[in-house]
């Protein structure tokens, strides 16, 4: 398998429907607004861990592009949501200056609307058109996950616990919700889509719960370790805004042994899926050494 060759192919089959979606019109600005954030850069990880999960489970990509799609909206509008100057404050993100730098904090607030909404907009209008209970199945997964029990809940708790030592079962409550849970809901609503049996999905809960735990140590590693260049948002946010994270909970060295643990958790978990789960697989190692 040439896994770069088909990285790149997925990342621009991804682009270029999303590109598709987001064709300006009447209001310009708000569409502006979100190609903004939208094309802005971004590794495109939920995208891909969300059309690997349907070729793990057997499915057609083709038939997962739209709700590869709409995650990836709904992923753009946390990180507006998140930078904005009532929640982390942030002036920089994925290389460029935040939307509501770059546009203004009303737009960026809607802007950030417009994208949660598109992106359920997109997945109920796959399961319209396409007739088939699965896709409405999968949308609802991702809405689970993505609410108030999932990335809100998350992101609230993370807030909550700004300027005090969050304990180890809060910390971890904050990670699972704010960032594991649309790393499942990528994950299980592709394989919804691929035809996946109950089993399956619940094995890929538990990736998707091991990927997103893994994911967030490392960023929150990167934070203190990194650069602004390197990561295209600024270093050193956590420490200004007094957050908890996994490095301030458990310290450098337990966070860098769990990472690396969890991590070869899930290469463990993907192998199971033979040759139909080896871009997931692959994905998932390159994941560890990542830099941004
Ligand atoms: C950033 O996600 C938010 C976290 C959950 C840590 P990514 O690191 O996937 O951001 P992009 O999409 O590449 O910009
Ligand atoms: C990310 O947490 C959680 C989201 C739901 C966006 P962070 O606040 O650490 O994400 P970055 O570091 O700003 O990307
Ligand atoms: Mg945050
Ligand atoms: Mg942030
Ligand atoms: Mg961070």
């Amino acid at each position: 398998m040439n896994f770069e060759k088909i990285l790149n192919e997925r990342i621009e089959l991804v682009n270029e429907r999303l590109k598709a979606y987001l064709k300006p019109q009447y209001p310009e600005v708000i569409y502006e607004a979100m190609g903004y954030s939208v094309f802005a850069g971004g590794k495109r990880l939920r995208p891909l861990l969300l059309l690997g999960a349907c070729e793990a489970a057997g499915g057609d990509l083709e038939e997962a592009l739209g709700f590869a799609c709409a995650i990836e909206m709904i992923h753009t509008y946390t990180l507006i949501n998140d930078d904005l100057p009532a929640m982390d404050n942030d002036d920089f993100r994925r290389g460029k200056p935040t939307c509501h730098k770059a546009f203004s904090e009303d737009i960026a607030i809607l802007a950030g609307d417009g994208l949660l909404n598109l992106g359920f907009e997109t997945m109920l209008s796959d399961a319209v058109s396409k007739g088939d209970l699965k896709y409405t199945k999968a949308a609802l997964t991702v809405g689970e996950l993505c609410g108030v029990k999932g990335t809100i809940g998350g992101q609230v708790v993370d807030l909550l616990s700004e300027e005090k030592k969050a304990d180890e079962e809060t910390l971890l409550y904050i990670h699972k919700a704010k960032t594991s849970a649309l790393i499942q809901a990528a994950l299980k609503a592709g394989a919804i889509i691929g035809g996946a049996d109950e089993k399956t999905l619940s094995e890929f809960d538990e990736i998707g719960y091991k990927l997103g735990i893994a994911f967030q140590i490392k960023d929150d590693i990167l934070d203190i370790t990194s650069t602004t260049e390197v990561l295209g948002k600024p270093v050193g946010s956590d420490d200004k805004n007094g957050k908890s994270t996994y490095v301030s909970v458990f310290g450098f060295e337990k966070a860098n042994e769990d990472y690396l643990k969890l991590s070869r958790e899930v290469c463990e978990l993907l192998d199971k899926f033979g040759e139909k789960g080896a871009f997931l697989r692959t994905y998932a190692e390159k994941l560890i050494d990542r830099v941004n």
